[in-house]
């Protein structure tokens, strides 16, 4: 049984102010529980701020949402393992949807990140989903699996290392339309499956988290829901009414 992973992704939102007014009111109505993890992925600028918020509470871990696959170097704009694991993350985000489908992020550049994380020594969460098209045409699951191992296929220590996997399907993302708990078992055993075959026992004690319009009211079903270890929220983790609700389901 895996402790169950509540993860924020802010996305573009929450500057410093908004960042720490919303921590502060979180952590005051949110006592450390030992029965999850409580993990929050802010904007690079707004990390800091996030930790520094955390002080004692090392129950709640800090990601950040995109790495290079370098580790230093002349890359206007990039941010790399080491900083981010220097600044106090434990986790990176690979292959968020909209890296992939707003930034045109390729499976081997995934694939590059995903071994940079790994060869720094943070986990990486990689996030894989179908499209709309790609579910109606019957190829959902292909497409996860593939992404999968062509996203893990550069990393050298699977059966040691941890790692995550975020199944977001690409219509459910800020749509308001989540998938079933039916077929987030689904989708979750094939990848887990594909995973047996990539990392054998290492399968079973890998978190997979369902993402996609997580509220409040879907929440507990998901979360409850065969092969779900966790949720990935954006949207309603913005809310601190919401995302405090959706941390306690
Ligand atoms: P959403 O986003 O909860 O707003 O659908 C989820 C995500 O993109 O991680």
């Amino acid at each position: 049984m895996i402790a169950p992973i509540f993860a924020a992704n802010w996305k573009m939102n929450n500057g410093p102010t908004t960042a720490r007014e919303f921590m502060l009111s979180f952590l005051s109505l949110y006592p450390r529980q030992n029965d999850r993890t409580i993990i929050f992925f802010p904007p690079a600028l707004s990390f800091h701020t996030v930790a520094a918020s955390l002080g004692e509470r090392h129950d709640i871990l800090l990601g950040v949402q995109n790495v290079h696959w370098e580790d230093q170097g002349a890359f206007t704009g990039e941010l790399s393992v080491p900083i981010a694991r220097d600044a106090g993350a434990r986790l990176v985000l690979v292959g968020h949807s909209e890296r992939r489908h707003v930034f045109g992020e390729t499976d081997d550049e995934c694939a590059r990140k995903c071994a940079a994380v790994e060869r720094g020594g943070l986990t990486p969460m990689l996030c894989v989903g179908e499209t709309l098209e790609q579910r109606e045409s019957g190829d959902a699951e292909a497409t996860v699996k593939r992404q999968l191992r062509a996203g893990l296929s550069r990393m050298t220590q699977l059966m040691q290392r941890p790692i995550a996997v975020a199944y977001e399907p690409v219509w459910a993302i800020g749509t308001g339309k989540n998938a079933t708990p039916d077929d987030a078992t689904t989708m979750h055993e094939a990848i887990r499956d594909e995973l047996e075959n990539l990392c054998g026992d290492r399968a079973r004690t890998t978190s997979i988290l369902y993402g996609g319009s997580v509220n409040p009211g879907n929440a507990p079903q998901l979360i409850a829901a065969p092969e779900v270890d966790g949720l990935l929220v954006g949207g309603a983790s913005l809310d601190p009414g919401a995302w405090l609700a959706i941390a306690r389901a």
